[in-house]
């Protein structure tokens, strides 16, 4: 790893701020999440559905360093996106990548999520979330919580999208701690493999070493996330099945409940209303 990256990763070690906070700076994050295939398969299918459904604003919760709503704001130009995130040092860099791509139609702000939700009375028609709602720590009670609060302010046919990494239903604790060590290690994988790809941009010797310097870093990235979500540290993943049951009890319609992949990663998109 280069000098650069090596001082990128321990600023954000020091930057932490409730989050794994590979993301902290555009070097780091183009490393690592930006070109692994889960979280690009995350970020189509949310494009997707905006184009299918066509909202009118938007609001991401959690946008790290503003990339997908960079992105969103870019594919879909008549959509107003308003994004937030905890972090007060990640509005510059999503304010940076927007000006760089002279995008008018995104706002980035700092904000606690469940506090945005609860202070503001009306959400705007589509209110989304990329590897973001497992940060809302344990006891489950705060995502129902949540969950609620949002049926409550999103207008009647509103939607909440829910992109993530979820866990798998088992019956007990035991076969959920073995399942989830065997998914993380195709995972960890699957970042080694995709994150290869992406960055190979030669043939060179020195290309490929690089390429392959990129997918160990990237490996290590997620071997060290796994291991906070079997000990449910600051990862606090729920299973689709969970989060189906609470939404459909709160009187959600489930419209979307799909995998985008076989490493974890689904969307649960829901409606409030029928
Ligand atoms: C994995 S990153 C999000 C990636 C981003 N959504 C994207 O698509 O590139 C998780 C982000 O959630 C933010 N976050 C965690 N808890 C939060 C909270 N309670 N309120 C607002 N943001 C939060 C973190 O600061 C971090 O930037």
């Amino acid at each position: 790893m280069n000098q650069s990256a090596l001082k990128n990763q321990s600023a954000i070690k020091n930057d932490y701020q409730g989050t794994p906070s590979f993301y902290n700076s555009q070097e780091v994050f183009e490393r690592f999440l930006a070109g692994t295939s889960y979280y690009l398969g995350l970020q189509n299918a949310v494009s997707r559905l905006v184009s299918l459904i066509k909202p009118k604003n938007m609001l991401e919760l959690g946008f790290g360093t503003g990339a997908t709503a960079c992105r969103l704001a870019s594919e879909h130009p008549h959509v107003r996106i308003d994004a937030i995130d905890a972090r007060a040092n990640m509005v510059p860099t999503g304010e940076e990548q927007a000006q760089l791509r002279q995008l008018d139609n995104v706002r980035f702000a700092q904000g606690d999520l469940l506090d945005y939700v609860a202070e503001n009375n009306h959400l705007p028609d589509f209110v989304y979330m990329l590897y973001v709602f497992h940060h809302i720590p344990d006891p489950s009670d705060k995502k129902i919580e949540f969950l609620k609060t949002c049926r409550d302010k999103l207008p009647a046919g509103g939607h909440l999208c829910i992109a993530d990494v979820f866990i798998p239903e088992t019956p007990n604790k035991t076969e959920l701690e073995s399942r989830l060590l065997q998914n993380w290690s195709m995972r960890v994988m699957e970042a080694y493999s995709s994150v290869f790809w992406t960055a190979l941009d030669d043939v060179s010797p020195e290309a490929v070493a690089r390429a392959q310097q990129a997918g160990r870093y990237s490996m290590k990235q997620e071997q060290e996330a796994g291991d906070l979500v079997i000990r449910r540290e600051k990862e606090y993943m729920v299973s689709t099945a969970w989060l189906v049951e609470q939404a459909e009890a709160l009187g959600f319609t489930v419209v979307v409940n799909e995998p985008v992949n076989t490493v974890g990663d689904s969307v649960v998109l829901l409606r409030n209303g029928s």
